[in-house]
């Protein structure tokens, strides 16, 4: 067992260390994927991509409509420097109950305070604290795979 894991991890290295399989032009040098290519382009899974540049994220705007009523509301400004660990939200510094009033934001809606089971608390549940997880800035971004997704007649 140990052996396998010793050769496993060499070969791991040896991967790593190799030159990349893909070259400025795209070109497949030596990717055995099959030729399936994926949204990374076509790349062996052990190099790591060149970094998109970021994308410009408008500074503010009015609140963006939602296509659906479970949506959760796309992020109308730009959230740069804005963090969320374990000591504090910046999010929640606007939008908590206790602040939106004052600095003229949404509050987050009452579902923000449920559990699993459906409990209320009485601060943000654990399962919300980290909003970036739904909630997303928008960009004038070309869209990575087609999408013909239109809002119920009641939305449009
Ligand atoms: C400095 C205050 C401030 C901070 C910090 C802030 N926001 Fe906002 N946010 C606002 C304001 C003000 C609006 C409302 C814009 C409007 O109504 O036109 C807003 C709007 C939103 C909306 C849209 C709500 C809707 O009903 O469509 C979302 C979602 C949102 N913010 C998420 C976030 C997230 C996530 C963070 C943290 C990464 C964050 N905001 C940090 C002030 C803030
Ligand atoms: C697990 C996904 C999820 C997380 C995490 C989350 N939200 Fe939401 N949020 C939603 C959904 C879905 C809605 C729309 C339906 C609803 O109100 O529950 C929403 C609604 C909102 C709204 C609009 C409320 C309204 O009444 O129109 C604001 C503002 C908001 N969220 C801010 C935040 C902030 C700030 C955080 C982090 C503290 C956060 N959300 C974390 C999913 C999430």
């Amino acid at each position: 067992m140990k052996k396998l894991l010793t050769a496993i991890m060499a070969a791991g290295i040896v991967a790593l260390t190799t030159s990349p399989a893909w070259s400025e032009d795209g070109d497949d040098i030596m990717s055995n994927n099959g030729g399936v290519s994926s949204l990374r382009g076509q790349v062996e899974i052990s190099t790591v991509n060149k970094s998109e540049p970021l994308k410009r994220v408008p500074r503010d705007q009015n609140t963006i409509d939602r296509n659906y009523v479970q949506q959760p509301p796309m992020i109308p400004h730009t959230i740069r420097g804005y963090q969320v660990n374990l000591s504090a939200n910046k999010c929640l510094s606007c939008h908590s109950f206790k602040n939106a009033g004052e600095m003229g934001a949404t509050k987050i809606s009452v579902t923000h305070f449920e559990d699993r089971d459906g409990t209320t608390l009485s601060d943000v549940s654990p399962r919300r604290y980290f909003c970036l997880q739904c909630h997303v800035t928008q960009a004038d971004a070309k869209p990575l795979v087609e999408n013909t997704f239109q809002p119920v007649d009641s939305l449009k």
